[in-house]
Protein backbone atom coordinates (compact mmCIF):
# COMPACT_ATOMS: atom_id res chain seq x y z
CA UNK A 1 0.00 0.00 0.00
CA UNK A 2 1.54 3.32 -0.65
CA UNK A 3 0.43 6.29 0.98
CA UNK A 4 2.79 9.34 0.34
CA UNK A 5 5.13 10.27 -2.60
CA UNK A 6 8.64 9.23 -2.08
CA UNK A 7 7.52 7.37 1.11
CA UNK A 8 8.22 3.60 1.55
CA UNK A 9 5.47 0.96 0.93
CA UNK A 10 3.08 0.22 4.13
CA UNK A 11 1.93 -3.34 4.17
CA UNK A 12 -1.58 -3.07 5.90
CA UNK A 13 -4.97 -5.15 6.05
CA UNK A 14 -7.38 -4.50 3.31
CA UNK A 15 -10.97 -5.52 2.98
CA UNK A 16 -11.68 -6.87 -0.79
CA UNK A 17 -15.46 -6.39 -2.03
CA UNK A 18 -16.38 -9.35 -3.40
CA UNK A 19 -16.24 -9.59 -7.56
CA UNK A 20 -18.56 -7.45 -9.42
CA UNK A 21 -20.00 -7.86 -13.22
CA UNK A 22 -17.45 -9.00 -15.15
CA UNK A 23 -14.76 -9.11 -12.55
CA UNK A 24 -12.72 -12.42 -11.17
CA UNK A 25 -11.53 -12.74 -7.22
CA UNK A 26 -7.96 -13.92 -8.04
CA UNK A 27 -5.62 -15.66 -5.70
CA UNK A 28 -2.35 -14.03 -6.49
CA UNK A 29 0.56 -16.62 -6.75
CA UNK A 30 3.58 -14.21 -7.73
CA UNK A 31 3.87 -10.62 -8.44
CA UNK A 32 7.29 -9.14 -10.18
CA UNK A 33 8.13 -5.76 -9.22
CA UNK A 34 8.78 -3.44 -12.28
CA UNK A 35 10.51 -0.18 -12.66
CA UNK A 36 6.61 1.41 -13.58
CA UNK A 37 5.84 0.61 -9.94
CA UNK A 38 8.96 2.33 -8.31
CA UNK A 39 7.87 5.67 -10.86
CA UNK A 40 4.70 5.56 -8.59
CA UNK A 41 6.10 5.65 -5.42
CA UNK A 42 9.12 8.22 -6.51
CA UNK A 43 6.19 10.51 -8.49
CA UNK A 44 7.72 10.33 -11.91
CA UNK A 45 4.39 8.24 -12.96
CA UNK A 46 1.54 10.60 -11.24
CA UNK A 47 -1.13 8.71 -10.11
CA UNK A 48 -3.99 8.81 -7.52
CA UNK A 49 -2.94 8.07 -4.37
CA UNK A 50 -3.17 5.67 -1.77
CA UNK A 51 -2.75 3.17 -4.48
CA UNK A 52 -2.42 -0.65 -3.91
CA UNK A 53 1.04 -1.14 -6.37
CA UNK A 54 1.91 -4.47 -8.84
CA UNK A 55 0.81 -4.37 -11.83
CA UNK A 56 2.99 -7.90 -12.98
CA UNK A 57 0.99 -11.01 -11.14
CA UNK A 58 -0.13 -14.01 -12.14
CA UNK A 59 -2.57 -16.57 -9.84
CA UNK A 60 -5.71 -18.90 -9.63
CA UNK A 61 -9.00 -17.44 -10.01
CA UNK A 62 -11.18 -18.68 -6.82
CA UNK A 63 -14.59 -16.50 -7.65
CA UNK A 64 -15.84 -15.48 -10.74
CA UNK A 65 -18.69 -12.33 -10.25
CA UNK A 66 -21.85 -11.96 -12.05
CA UNK A 67 -21.77 -12.53 -16.04
CA UNK A 68 -18.10 -13.42 -15.59
CA UNK A 69 -17.73 -15.90 -18.61
CA UNK A 70 -14.15 -16.14 -19.67
CA UNK A 71 -12.88 -18.27 -17.10
CA UNK A 72 -13.87 -20.75 -14.62
CA UNK A 73 -12.62 -21.20 -10.81
CA UNK A 74 -9.43 -23.20 -10.66
CA UNK A 75 -7.89 -21.41 -13.93
CA UNK A 76 -4.34 -19.56 -13.34
CA UNK A 77 -4.16 -16.60 -15.21
CA UNK A 78 -1.47 -13.95 -15.62
CA UNK A 79 -3.10 -10.44 -15.56
CA UNK A 80 -1.68 -7.76 -17.55
CA UNK A 81 -1.85 -3.44 -16.96
CA UNK A 82 -4.09 -2.81 -19.55
CA UNK A 83 -7.60 -4.03 -19.36
CA UNK A 84 -8.96 -4.31 -22.81
CA UNK A 85 -12.61 -4.53 -22.99
CA UNK A 86 -12.61 -5.83 -26.68
CA UNK A 87 -15.56 -3.56 -28.34
CA UNK A 88 -13.78 0.44 -28.16
CA UNK A 89 -12.24 1.92 -31.62
CA UNK A 90 -8.78 1.18 -30.63
CA UNK A 91 -9.54 -2.48 -29.34
CA UNK A 92 -11.54 -3.68 -32.63
CA UNK A 93 -8.53 -2.71 -34.77
CA UNK A 94 -6.28 -4.90 -32.67
CA UNK A 95 -4.55 -2.13 -30.46
CA UNK A 96 -5.77 -3.18 -27.22
CA UNK A 97 -2.49 -1.92 -25.44
CA UNK A 98 -4.37 1.70 -26.00
CA UNK A 99 -7.83 0.29 -25.12
CA UNK A 100 -9.56 3.79 -24.67
CA UNK A 101 -12.21 2.71 -21.34
CA UNK A 102 -8.85 1.14 -20.21
CA UNK A 103 -6.54 3.95 -20.27
CA UNK A 104 -9.42 5.75 -18.69
CA UNK A 105 -9.67 3.04 -16.08
CA UNK A 106 -5.81 3.27 -15.64
CA UNK A 107 -5.60 6.62 -14.89
CA UNK A 108 -8.55 7.25 -12.03
CA UNK A 109 -6.97 4.47 -10.70
CA UNK A 110 -10.25 2.17 -10.81
CA UNK A 111 -10.99 -1.59 -12.50
CA UNK A 112 -12.27 -1.17 -15.72
CA UNK A 113 -16.01 -0.90 -14.91
CA UNK A 114 -15.08 1.88 -12.62
CA UNK A 115 -15.26 0.52 -9.37
CA UNK A 116 -12.84 0.56 -6.65
CA UNK A 117 -13.01 -3.13 -4.61
CA UNK A 118 -10.36 -2.14 -2.01
CA UNK A 119 -11.25 -0.61 1.65
CA UNK A 120 -9.11 0.32 4.54
CA UNK A 121 -10.90 0.00 7.38
CA UNK A 122 -11.82 3.83 8.30
CA UNK A 123 -14.03 2.87 4.72
CA UNK A 124 -11.79 4.72 2.70
CA UNK A 125 -10.85 3.26 -0.66
CA UNK A 126 -7.37 2.93 -2.01
CA UNK A 127 -6.34 3.21 -6.05
CA UNK A 128 -6.01 -0.30 -8.09
CA UNK A 129 -2.60 0.04 -9.89
CA UNK A 130 -3.17 -0.46 -14.00
CA UNK A 131 -6.47 -2.95 -12.84
CA UNK A 132 -4.09 -5.24 -10.75
CA UNK A 133 -2.87 -4.50 -7.76
CA UNK A 134 -0.83 -7.41 -7.15
CA UNK A 135 1.06 -6.71 -4.13
CA UNK A 136 -1.56 -8.57 -2.01
CA UNK A 137 -2.72 -12.10 -1.53
CA UNK A 138 -5.74 -11.47 -3.36
CA UNK A 139 -6.94 -9.02 -6.15
CA UNK A 140 -10.57 -8.51 -7.31
CA UNK A 141 -9.87 -7.64 -11.03
CA UNK A 142 -11.71 -7.18 -14.41
CA UNK A 143 -11.64 -10.26 -16.62
CA UNK A 144 -10.85 -8.04 -19.25
CA UNK A 145 -7.12 -7.53 -16.89
CA UNK A 146 -6.95 -11.62 -17.78
CA UNK A 147 -5.32 -14.19 -19.78
CA UNK A 148 -5.17 -18.22 -19.11
CA UNK A 149 -2.44 -19.56 -18.82
CA UNK A 150 -0.96 -24.06 -18.39
CA UNK A 151 -1.95 -24.84 -15.04
CA UNK A 152 2.02 -26.32 -14.48
CA UNK A 153 3.14 -23.20 -15.68
CA UNK A 154 5.01 -21.31 -12.63
CA UNK A 155 3.08 -18.22 -10.86
CA UNK A 156 6.72 -16.66 -10.73
CA UNK A 157 7.40 -17.51 -14.28
CA UNK A 158 4.25 -16.41 -14.93
CA UNK A 159 3.74 -13.35 -13.85
CA UNK A 160 6.74 -12.28 -15.69
CA UNK A 161 4.45 -12.48 -19.01
CA UNK A 162 2.05 -9.80 -17.45
CA UNK A 163 4.77 -6.40 -17.61
CA UNK A 164 8.46 -7.61 -18.48
CA UNK A 165 7.75 -10.09 -21.43
CA UNK A 166 4.43 -8.66 -23.16
CA UNK A 167 6.26 -5.40 -23.42
CA UNK A 168 10.29 -6.13 -24.51
CA UNK A 169 9.31 -8.55 -26.58
CA UNK A 170 6.62 -7.19 -27.67
CA UNK A 171 8.83 -4.01 -28.88
CA UNK A 172 11.25 -5.90 -30.40
CA UNK A 173 8.93 -8.72 -32.37
CA UNK A 174 6.34 -6.07 -32.99
CA UNK A 175 7.31 -2.21 -32.73
CA UNK A 176 10.98 -2.60 -33.72
CA UNK A 177 9.92 -5.87 -36.48
CA UNK A 178 13.25 -7.13 -35.76
CA UNK A 179 14.02 -9.55 -39.13
CA UNK A 180 16.58 -11.87 -39.70
CA UNK A 181 20.17 -10.30 -39.82
CA UNK A 182 19.41 -7.06 -38.15
CA UNK A 183 21.66 -5.04 -36.01
CA UNK A 184 19.94 -4.95 -32.79
CA UNK A 185 20.68 -2.35 -30.23
CA UNK A 186 19.41 -2.47 -26.72
CA UNK A 187 19.48 0.44 -24.09
CA UNK A 188 18.88 -0.51 -20.59
CA UNK A 189 19.46 -4.60 -19.37
CA UNK A 190 16.51 -4.31 -16.95
CA UNK A 191 13.14 -6.81 -17.00
CA UNK A 192 11.91 -5.16 -20.31
CA UNK A 193 15.44 -5.00 -21.95
CA UNK A 194 16.42 -8.30 -21.49
CA UNK A 195 13.13 -9.70 -22.72
CA UNK A 196 13.58 -7.12 -26.11
CA UNK A 197 17.36 -9.04 -26.27
CA UNK A 198 15.79 -12.81 -25.99
CA UNK A 199 13.26 -11.93 -28.40
CA UNK A 200 15.37 -10.15 -30.80
CA UNK A 201 17.54 -13.39 -30.78
CA UNK A 202 14.70 -15.52 -31.20
CA UNK A 203 13.78 -12.95 -34.38
CA UNK A 204 17.01 -14.00 -35.70
CA UNK A 205 19.33 -10.76 -35.03
CA UNK A 206 22.68 -11.17 -36.53
CA UNK A 207 24.49 -8.99 -33.74
CA UNK A 208 22.99 -8.01 -30.12
CA UNK A 209 24.61 -4.67 -28.41
CA UNK A 210 23.49 -4.62 -24.85
CA UNK A 211 24.12 -1.37 -23.16
CA UNK A 212 23.76 -0.45 -19.81
CA UNK A 213 25.23 1.63 -17.36
CA UNK A 214 25.82 -1.61 -14.98
CA UNK A 215 28.82 -3.88 -15.72
CA UNK A 216 26.92 -6.97 -14.29
CA UNK A 217 23.80 -6.59 -16.53
CA UNK A 218 25.87 -6.58 -19.21
CA UNK A 219 27.59 -9.53 -18.38
CA UNK A 220 24.02 -10.97 -18.03
CA UNK A 221 23.14 -10.24 -21.22
CA UNK A 222 26.35 -11.38 -22.78
CA UNK A 223 25.48 -14.89 -21.55
CA UNK A 224 21.43 -14.36 -22.70
CA UNK A 225 22.79 -13.86 -26.49
CA UNK A 226 24.36 -10.22 -26.73
CA UNK A 227 27.00 -10.31 -29.26
CA UNK A 228 28.83 -6.81 -27.88
CA UNK A 229 28.22 -4.87 -24.85
CA UNK A 230 28.70 -1.16 -24.35
CA UNK A 231 29.00 0.67 -20.81
CA UNK A 232 26.09 3.42 -21.08
CA UNK A 233 27.16 6.92 -20.72
CA UNK A 234 28.14 9.66 -23.14
CA UNK A 235 30.53 7.61 -25.43
CA UNK A 236 27.44 4.57 -25.85
CA UNK A 237 26.31 6.43 -29.26
CA UNK A 238 30.03 6.33 -30.92
CA UNK A 239 30.52 2.78 -29.55
CA UNK A 240 27.14 1.24 -31.03
CA UNK A 241 27.86 3.14 -34.54
CA UNK A 242 31.19 1.80 -34.84
CA UNK A 243 30.25 -1.88 -33.87
CA UNK A 244 27.46 -1.87 -36.52
CA UNK A 245 29.39 0.27 -39.25
CA UNK A 246 26.98 3.43 -39.34
CA UNK A 247 24.45 2.58 -36.76
CA UNK A 248 22.14 -0.55 -35.82
CA UNK A 249 18.98 -1.31 -37.78
CA UNK A 250 17.05 -1.91 -35.08
CA UNK A 251 17.32 0.14 -31.67
CA UNK A 252 15.37 -0.27 -28.42
CA UNK A 253 15.16 2.49 -25.44
CA UNK A 254 13.86 0.71 -22.43
CA UNK A 255 15.97 2.93 -20.12
CA UNK A 256 12.78 5.44 -19.04
CA UNK A 257 15.88 8.27 -19.63
CA UNK A 258 14.93 10.71 -21.89
CA UNK A 259 18.57 11.64 -22.77
CA UNK A 260 19.45 8.58 -23.60
CA UNK A 261 16.05 8.11 -25.68
CA UNK A 262 18.10 10.86 -27.99
CA UNK A 263 21.35 8.35 -27.93
CA UNK A 264 19.10 5.26 -29.04
CA UNK A 265 18.17 7.55 -31.86
CA UNK A 266 21.31 8.70 -32.71
CA UNK A 267 22.74 5.33 -32.57
CA UNK A 268 20.48 3.96 -35.29
CA UNK A 269 21.95 3.60 -39.08
CA UNK A 270 19.73 5.39 -41.94
CA UNK A 271 16.35 3.45 -42.87
CA UNK A 272 16.47 2.27 -39.47
CA UNK A 273 14.10 2.14 -36.48
CA UNK A 274 14.05 3.31 -32.40
CA UNK A 275 11.73 2.31 -30.38
CA UNK A 276 11.35 3.27 -26.98
CA UNK A 277 9.06 1.98 -23.82
CA UNK A 278 10.52 3.69 -21.54
CA UNK A 279 8.43 5.91 -19.24
CA UNK A 280 10.12 9.77 -18.12
CA UNK A 281 8.61 11.94 -16.08
CA UNK A 282 5.97 13.77 -18.14
CA UNK A 283 7.81 16.97 -17.82
CA UNK A 284 11.33 15.76 -19.80
CA UNK A 285 11.61 16.19 -23.71
CA UNK A 286 13.78 15.28 -26.45
CA UNK A 287 16.13 17.26 -29.09
CA UNK A 288 16.52 15.23 -32.23
CA UNK A 289 18.30 16.76 -35.70
CA UNK A 290 14.79 16.85 -37.69
CA UNK A 291 16.75 16.46 -41.28
CA UNK A 292 17.52 12.94 -40.54
CA UNK A 293 14.12 11.86 -39.75
CA UNK A 294 13.08 12.35 -43.49
CA UNK A 295 16.53 12.51 -45.46
CA UNK A 296 17.78 9.00 -43.96
CA UNK A 297 14.15 7.65 -43.56
CA UNK A 298 13.96 7.22 -40.28
CA UNK A 299 11.25 5.51 -37.94
CA UNK A 300 10.95 6.78 -33.95
CA UNK A 301 8.28 4.99 -32.06
CA UNK A 302 6.63 4.52 -28.82
CA UNK A 303 5.64 1.22 -27.91
CA UNK A 304 3.26 0.89 -25.01
CA UNK A 305 2.58 -3.02 -23.97
CA UNK A 306 4.74 -3.91 -26.73
CA UNK A 307 1.96 -3.63 -28.82
CA UNK A 308 1.41 -6.72 -27.51
CA UNK A 309 -2.42 -8.15 -27.45
CA UNK A 310 -1.95 -9.72 -24.22
CA UNK A 311 -4.91 -12.67 -25.07
CA UNK A 312 -3.11 -13.75 -28.36
CA UNK A 313 0.41 -12.50 -27.32
CA UNK A 314 1.12 -14.82 -23.84
CA UNK A 315 -0.06 -17.72 -25.02
CA UNK A 316 2.37 -17.43 -28.22
CA UNK A 317 5.09 -16.17 -25.97
CA UNK A 318 4.56 -18.98 -23.20
CA UNK A 319 4.96 -21.18 -25.93
CA UNK A 320 8.21 -19.84 -27.06
CA UNK A 321 9.42 -20.05 -23.69
CA UNK A 322 8.65 -24.12 -23.53
CA UNK A 323 10.34 -24.42 -26.80
CA UNK A 324 13.40 -22.85 -24.83
CA UNK A 325 13.45 -19.99 -27.18
CA UNK A 326 12.69 -17.49 -24.82
CA UNK A 327 14.20 -18.79 -21.96
CA UNK A 328 12.46 -15.85 -19.45
CA UNK A 329 13.32 -17.16 -16.47
CA UNK A 330 16.78 -16.13 -16.70
CA UNK A 331 14.69 -12.71 -15.66
CA UNK A 332 14.11 -13.38 -12.38
CA UNK A 333 17.20 -12.28 -9.98
CA UNK A 334 15.12 -13.00 -6.93
CA UNK A 335 12.01 -14.02 -4.82
CA UNK A 336 10.78 -11.91 -1.73
CA UNK A 337 7.77 -11.95 0.91
CA UNK A 338 5.73 -9.29 0.98
CA UNK A 339 7.32 -7.51 3.84
CA UNK A 340 10.77 -7.22 2.07
CA UNK A 341 9.10 -5.31 -0.53
CA UNK A 342 10.97 -1.82 0.36
CA UNK A 343 13.80 -3.66 -0.04
CA UNK A 344 13.15 -5.40 -3.36
CA UNK A 345 12.27 -1.76 -4.88
CA UNK A 346 15.36 0.02 -2.94
CA UNK A 347 17.61 -2.96 -4.73
CA UNK A 348 15.95 -2.37 -8.03
CA UNK A 349 16.70 1.88 -7.71
CA UNK A 350 19.82 1.10 -7.11
CA UNK A 351 20.50 -0.93 -10.51
CA UNK A 352 21.34 -4.57 -8.52
CA UNK A 353 18.03 -6.34 -9.37
CA UNK A 354 16.81 -7.98 -12.88
CA UNK A 355 13.50 -8.86 -12.12
CA UNK A 356 12.25 -9.42 -8.72
CA UNK A 357 9.26 -11.32 -7.76
CA UNK A 358 7.25 -11.58 -4.54
CA UNK A 359 5.51 -14.89 -3.72
CA UNK A 360 2.61 -14.94 -2.30
N1 LIG B 1 5.93 0.92 -22.36
C1 LIG B 1 5.48 0.04 -21.50
O1 LIG B 1 4.44 -0.57 -21.72
C2 LIG B 1 6.27 -0.24 -20.26
C3 LIG B 1 6.06 -1.41 -19.53
C4 LIG B 1 6.91 -1.70 -18.46
C5 LIG B 1 7.89 -0.81 -18.09
N2 LIG B 1 8.01 0.35 -18.79
C6 LIG B 1 9.09 1.31 -18.51
O2 LIG B 1 10.24 0.77 -19.12
C7 LIG B 1 11.41 1.17 -18.40
C8 LIG B 1 12.19 -0.07 -18.00
O3 LIG B 1 11.51 -0.83 -17.03
P1 LIG B 1 12.32 -1.94 -16.20
O4 LIG B 1 11.37 -2.47 -15.18
O5 LIG B 1 13.01 -2.87 -17.11
O6 LIG B 1 13.39 -1.01 -15.47
P2 LIG B 1 14.83 -1.34 -14.83
O7 LIG B 1 15.09 -0.28 -13.84
O8 LIG B 1 14.86 -2.77 -14.39
O9 LIG B 1 15.80 -1.21 -16.10
C9 LIG B 1 16.25 0.03 -16.61
C10 LIG B 1 17.70 -0.16 -16.98
O10 LIG B 1 18.21 1.04 -17.61
C11 LIG B 1 19.54 1.18 -17.21
N3 LIG B 1 20.03 2.55 -17.45
C12 LIG B 1 19.80 3.65 -16.69
N4 LIG B 1 20.46 4.70 -17.21
C13 LIG B 1 21.11 4.27 -18.31
C14 LIG B 1 21.96 4.88 -19.26
N5 LIG B 1 22.29 6.17 -19.18
N6 LIG B 1 22.45 4.12 -20.27
C15 LIG B 1 22.15 2.79 -20.36
N7 LIG B 1 21.35 2.16 -19.47
C16 LIG B 1 20.84 2.89 -18.47
C17 LIG B 1 19.52 0.78 -15.74
O11 LIG B 1 20.82 0.45 -15.26
C18 LIG B 1 18.60 -0.43 -15.77
O12 LIG B 1 19.31 -1.64 -15.96
C19 LIG B 1 10.87 2.01 -17.23
O13 LIG B 1 10.86 3.37 -17.66
C20 LIG B 1 9.45 1.50 -17.07
O14 LIG B 1 8.62 2.45 -16.44
C21 LIG B 1 7.24 0.64 -19.86
ZN1 LIG C 1 5.64 -2.91 -15.69
ZN1 LIG D 1 -11.15 -1.22 -25.61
Amino acid sequence: MLTRVGGPLEVLDLELDPPGPGELLVKVGATGLCHSDLSVIDGSRVRPLPMLLGHEAAGEVVETGPGASDFAVGDRVVLSFVPACGSCRRCVSGRQALCEPGAAANREGTLLGGERRLRLPDGTRPHHHLGVSGFAEYAVVSEKSATLVPADLPFEIAALFGCAVLTGAGAAFYSAAVAPGDRVAVFGLGGVGLAALLAARAAGAARIIAVDVVAHKRELARRLGATDDVAGGPDAVEEVRSLTGGGADKVIDTTGVAAVLEQAYLATAAGGTTVTVGLPHPDRTITLPALSLVAEERTLKGSYLGSCVPRRDVPRFVELYRAGRLPVQELLSGRLGLDDINTGFTRLAAGEAVRQVVVL
